[in-house]
């Protein structure tokens, strides 16, 4: 039976990098059984120009019948007046996460051998950060009064939810069982104490399920300084939507930066397709001059082979990368010469 796969290539680099994660996605999968059938979308900052378009409900209906999403980047240079600020990523990416209860943003962060970091002394640095992808900050919930006056008030109000935690905590401990067996859990519960209260029980008692995972809690604040100091310590990172957000790229950034950090926004119940990213945006700066790095887009069809049960496939994947990366020297090579050898491995 095949796969149906719904491919977003996107504004900027996200076409290059995407035609780079198909060539390898092709290449891994060529002895499996499961055959995978490509759809693709035109949606972003370039498609809205073209048609107004954002993401219509027929097409949000479309893309609901897929198994996954692979997605690039949207989103115009930042001095393109004719696009509306925000209009793109809020009513195109974060309408899609929202409406298909992305409740998981996966973000891994992995020091590969052969890749310098910013850090004296890295160490072994091998974690993911389980972000919570649905609540927190980021809902849209607040408000302005008095907006330009002296006495304007803006309020963003954090939502956090009992169900919402507590499934994205259980996925976090089910991943921390399957590699080493840690989970920290981060945030800020000294100051915010009504969200950081519910995410502290909730910690507590999910862990009584899995007695085998140790348990470790950091502030924000620490959990920044032990990033650059000790991100050995890491294995699994849960937090909430903005830390998650904010935490993920300085774990990119010690890692060896944006053109390795790959995501997946994960809805675990399987009803809906989950969509896989890289972290970048789309890059205007480099778009169009086979510049960009399709590294984090093919580690991020390497999520989707393991969210997906292609486990062997996803490994090929994630293998390929490592030895690429491995043997890169300073020579500069364009985006599909990267995806080549990379395919070809
Ligand atoms: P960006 O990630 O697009 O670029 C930041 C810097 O990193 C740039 O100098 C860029 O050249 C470099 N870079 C990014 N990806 C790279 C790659 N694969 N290889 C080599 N260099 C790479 O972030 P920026 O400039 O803040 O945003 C540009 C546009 O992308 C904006 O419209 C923004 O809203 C959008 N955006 C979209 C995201 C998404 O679709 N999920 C995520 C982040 C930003
Ligand atoms: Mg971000």
């Amino acid at each position: 039976q095949a796969i149906s796969l719904a491919v977003i290539p996107g504004d900027g680099i996200g076409p290059e990098v995407i035609a780079e994660a198909v060539k390898v996605l092709q290449a891994a999968t060529a002895t499996e059984a499961a055959k995978f059938e490509l759809t693709e979308y035109k949606l972003g900052a370039e498609h809205w120009l073209a048609s107004g378009e954002t993401l219509s409900d027929e097409t949000l209906a479309k893309l609901r019948t897929h198994d996954a999403i692979l997605f690039g980047a949207v989103g115009a240079a930042p001095g393109d007046t004719r696009i509306p600020s925000g209009l793109i990523e809020r009513e195109m990416l974060l309408k899609l996460r929202f409406s298909l209860d992305h409740y998981i943003n996966l973000r891994p962060a992995k020091l590969f051998p052969g890749v310098p970091s910013p850090l004296a002394d890295p160490g072994e640095i091998d974690f993911v950060v389980v972000r919570e992808g649905t609540e927190g900050p980021y809902v849209g919930n607040g408000g302005a009064l008095r907006v330009d006056t002296p006495y304007e008030i803006a309020t963003e109000v954090s939502v956090n939810t009992a169900h919402g935690v507590e499934r994205v905590v259980r996925d976090a401990f089910r991943r921390a069982q399957a590699r080493r067996r840690k989970l920290t859990l981060v945030h800020k519960h000294n100051v915010l104490v009504h969200a950081g209260h519910l995410w502290r029980r909730t910690v507590e008692a999910v862990g009584q399920e899995f007695p085998d995972v140790a348990v470790d809690y950091l502030h924000i604040d620490a959990a920044t300084i032990f990033m650059v100091t000790d991100p050995s310590r890491f294995d699994v990172i849960v937090t909430d939507n903005l830390f998650g957000d904010i935490l993920t790229d300085l774990a990119a950034a010690v890692t060896g930066g944006i053109g390795l950090a790959a995501s997946g926004n994960i809805n675990m119940d399987r009803t809906v397709p989950s969509m896989f990213e890289p972290v970048h945006g789309s890059a205007p700066d480099i778009a169009g001059q086979q510049k960009a790095d399709p590294t984090a887009a093919i580690l991020s069809v390497a999520l989707m082979l393991e969210h997906l049960g292609l486990p062997e496939a996803a490994t090929r994947v994630q293998e390929a990368v490592e030895k690429d990366i491995a043997g890169r020297g300073t020579a500069a090579r364009t985006t599909s010469e990267v995806g080549d050898a990379i395919a070809s491995l």
